[in-house]
Parts: C-alpha cells; sequence; structure tokens
C-alpha cells in the first residue's frame, strides 16, 4: 500500500477501507507517513468528505490510538454509582458550565468521567477554571482517577499524550494547514476522545456563534447528526444539545472570575442564561439514566439538589479531594484579585442588542485570561464581569462592563475590544435563548427511520 495512492483515492471522492485507514493513521502515529502526505489527506477530506463507515473507522483508529480510561467501582469504601455521565462542551466564552453541573450531577446520584481540556485563543478550559484554585490538582493516574471517583462520584482528568495521541498530532497538523474546518474531522476528533472514556452516556453541548468554531445552527446541526451517528454505531447514548454562543454564557469571563460565578449559582444566585443551561442538562442527565423520569420530575430532583445545598457541599467535596481549600467556595472572594480594574461605560444609555463572544473572549485574553498560544502563562484573576447582557438597557454614564487584570497597558486596548463588541440601540430587545435545539441518537434513528418511510 502507498500513500499517495490512498491521497488520490480520497482526492477522487472514493471510500477507504478500514485497512487502508489504518494503515495512514498508523503509519502517521508512527512517523512512517510523514506531516505532508497527511495534510495532503486531510485537505482532500475537507473537499471530498468520508461516508459514515469511512468515520466509524477513522474514529475507533484514533480512539484505540492510546489508553482508555475506565473506572474500576466497588472500593469497599465508596458507594456504587449505577449510571455515568460524561459531558462535554465544543467550547465557547465564559463557558463555566462544567464547574457546577459536575458536582450537581454527582449530587443527582450520577458517576461523572470527563476529560478536560485547558484553554487556547479565546475561549476558556475547564482546566484552567478549576486550577484557578490554589491547590487543585487534576489527577494524571490511573490509581488517583479511581480514588478520585470513589470519594467524589467523579473522575475528571485532562488530556494528556496518551489519551488518543493520534488526535494530538492529527489536531496540531490540522491546525497549521487550514484542514480543523471539517465537520467529519471535527467528529471524528470528538467521539475518539469521548468514546476512549468509559461511560453510559455522553452529553454533549455544542456551542454555535459568533463565540464558537461553529457559527451557524445549520453547521452545528451537521456536525451533531455526525456525532450521534458515530455514538449509535459505538453503542453509546448520545444526546446533544445545541446552545447560544452569540454572547458569552453568563457574566463572567476569566478564570477565578467563572469559578465564582459557578459557585454563585450553586448558591442560588446566577444570570439567568446560565442557570437555565445548568438546570437543563442536569435534567437531561437525569432521562438519560432514567427514561421513565418525566421531565417535570427532573427539574423538580434538580431544584431539589441545588436548594437543599448538596450540589454545593458536592463542589467543597470535589475541591477538598484535589488539593484544594473548600475555603473558597464559602468565601470565593479569597480567590486571587487582580490589581486593576476598569470600568467600560456607555454615555447615552440604550437596550444590547448583541455581544460578540469573539471579541469578548479575546478581549479576556490579552487582559491575562487566556493563552495566544498553548506554552503562554495565564493569570487566574484577570477578565471581565459583563453587567449587561442582550436584551437588558444599559443607563447612561453607567458600566456595562468591568475589566479586571494585573496588566496596566493590556487595558485600552482591551476597552477598545469590548467597546466594539457591544451593540445599543434605543429599542427594546428580546433576550435570546439559549437552548437552540436538542437531539439524541435515539432521537436521530427515529427521524432517519421516519424520513425513510
Ligand atoms: N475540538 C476538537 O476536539 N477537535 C476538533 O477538530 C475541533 C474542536
Amino acid at each position: 500500500m502507498r500513500a499517495v495512492d490512498l491521497i488520490e483515492k480520497k482526492k477522487r471522492g472514493k471510500h477507504l477501507t478500514e485497512d487502508e485507514l489504518v494503515f495512514l493513521l498508523q503509519g502517521y502515529l508512527d512517523g512512517s507517513i510523514p506531516d505532508y502526505q497527511m495534510s495532503a489527506f486531510c485537505m482532500a477530506v475537507c473537499f471530498t468528505g468520508m461516508d459514515e463507515k469511512e468515520l466509524y473507522h477513522f474514529t475507533t483508529i484514533m480512539r484505540d490510538s492510546g489508553d482508555r480510561i475506565k473506572i474500576t467501582q466497588g472500593d469497599t469504601n465508596s458507594k456504587d454509582y449505577r449510571f455515568i455521565i460524561d459531558k462535554h462542551s465544543t467550547g465557547g466564552v465564559g463557558d463555566k458550565t462544567s464547574i457546577a453541573l459536575v458536582p450537581l450531577l454527582s449530587a443527582l446520584g450520577l458517576g461523572v468521567v470527563k476529560l478536560t481540556g485547558k484553554g487556547l485563543g479565546h475561549t476558556g478550559g475547564t482546566v484552567d477554571k478549576f486550577e484557578s484554585l490554589p491547590g487543585f490538582v487534576f489527577p494524571h493516574k490511573k490509581d488517583k482517577l479511581n480514588a478520585m471517583f470513589s470519594t467524589t462520584g467523579v473522575a475528571m482528568t485532562s488530556y494528556s499524550d496518551t489519551i488518543v495521541p493520534l488526535d494530538k498530532k492529527l489536531y496540531g497538523l490540522r491546525d497549521v494547514t487550514a484542514t480543523v474546518q471539517s465537520l467529519p474531522l471535527i467528529a471524528s476528533s470528538i467521539m475518539s476522545k469521548k468514546l476512549a472514556v468509559e461511560s453510559d452516556a455522553i452529553l454533549l453541548d455544542i456551542k454555535v456563534g459568533n463565540g464558537a468554531f461553529l457559527t451557524t445552527l445549520k453547521e452545528a446541526q451537521e456536525l451533531t447528526r455526525i456525532m450521534l451517528a458515530l455514538g449509535s454505531q459505538a453503542k453509546r447514548r448520545v444526546l446533544a444539545v445545541l446552545t447560544d454562543m452569540n454572547q458569552p454564557l453568563g457574566t463572567h469571563v476569566g478564570n477565578s472570575l467563572e469559578f465564582a460565578e459557578a459557585v454563585s449559582f450553586l448558591k442560588g444566585e446566577a444570570s439567568s442564561d446560565f442557570d437555565e443551561l445548568v438546570r437543563t442538562l442536569a435534567s437531561y442527565a437525569l432521562q438519560l439514566s432514567d427514561s421513565s423520569l418525566s421531565s417535570h420530575d427532573a427539574t423538580h430532583a434538580v431544584e431539589r439538589a441545588l436548594s437543599s445545598g448538596r450540589a454545593l457541599n458536592a463542589l467543597k467535596i470535589l475541591v477538598s479531594a484535589m488539593g484544594a481549600d473548600p475555603i473558597f467556595i464559602d468565601t470565593p472572594n479569597l480567590l486571587a484579585k487582580a490589581k486593576y480594574t476598569h470600568d467600560v461605560i456607555h454615555d447615552t444609555g440604550g437596550y444590547v442588542r448583541a455581544i460578540n463572544s469573539h471579541a469578548i473572549g479575546t478581549a479576556a485574553m490579552t487582559l491575562g485570561a487566556g493563552r495566544a498560544h498553548k506554552n503562554a502563562t495565564i493569570d487566574y484573576s484577570a477578565g471581565i464581569v459583563l453587567h449587561k447582557k442582550v436584551g437588558q438597557y444599559c443607563k447612561a454614564n453607567t458600566p456595562y462592563a468591568t475589566i479586571h487584570t494585573n496588566d496596566k497597558h493590556a487595558i485600552s486596548h482591551a476597552q477598545v475590544l469590548i467597546q466594539d463588541s457591544y451593540d445599543f440601540v434605543n429599542q427594546k430587545v428580546s433576550p435570546p435563548p439559549v437552548i437552540l435545539e436538542t437531539l439524541s441518537n435515539e432521537l436521530a434513528n427515529e427521524l432517519a427511520n421516519e424520513l425513510a418511510k
């Protein structure tokens, strides 16, 4: 077999067999197939795509290129979790959902297993948000991950070189060869990492809008359809929620600021879009674990876990088990604070019509909250608090955002980015919905069957 023939075949829109894909992908991982041939192959996929069978083989070869994560239950000191859920977000600005959702799911009696990433560019990462707590360290070794699960019901670790190494190598190549934007390549990249983790169900939060890597609903629906099909082929239940990223989620952007906002939610105070998203995802997770549960009962169970303080307590247990002091949950004010704060004021007043999340994410990055490149260091205390979201009215001469930073010189540039990202009008504007659509692979199969009739 020769790589050049396989590239030619893909260029002509033909389908590769499993053996051909094994040859190509394993050859790329072991170095016998060079970057230039793999990038030509990825470019061909961008133009001609892959069919379902091909994509499934491509994804499982990626999944099997490294370690799998499987939690061993049965430690005599721990309770058994009858249902284990893996939640994944495709990433956005102000997305602190996991900090609130993971302890909430645990308080609802669900086990959670999850791989988390670091922030890059304008989007933040869950690893950084948790690690903004002094002392918090994610476990990497198998025994430590099992120990975390037996004390907290949660096993969370960051991506490492040994989990789906093929995706790591391939993503690095796609990033510099303009081949990221291919739905089959994105779907296989995400799903290979999801399928490498053993869980009973996967809950996907697919972000759509100007702060996400998928900007249109149509593209997001198509990606979701592909990921659901991959889930079905791998016999894994998948539920995908398409959610709005045409404005940042919640009000805080930046690592410790977002951590504090998630804690506020668990204490009963939060912005409405973030609140709605976390509650909805938690209700769906419960219904995935028990199909006889009505959405009304699931919603009530979520409310009880929050109002009783059980979810907040679950976060304290998680934080303590990972080496941080739970005092940061009782008093988030103790988290690192930026030296400088600066209000961004609106002179004349108006309703917020739109907020460009990409620009807000970029502003937060320039203040120190994000990484411009993967080895950059970040400032946990830096970020932006948004006092006004789409649909809200900002009075004349009052702030609609506050900048937090330790870098005095970054303030003026960030201020311009924030000003440019906000669009004010005189007429009333309705706030956009945060949940755009919900799809499951069962639902997708039903739809496909109906269409085939
Ligand atoms: N996120 C991933 O993990 N992979 C992609 O290809 C794009 C986004």
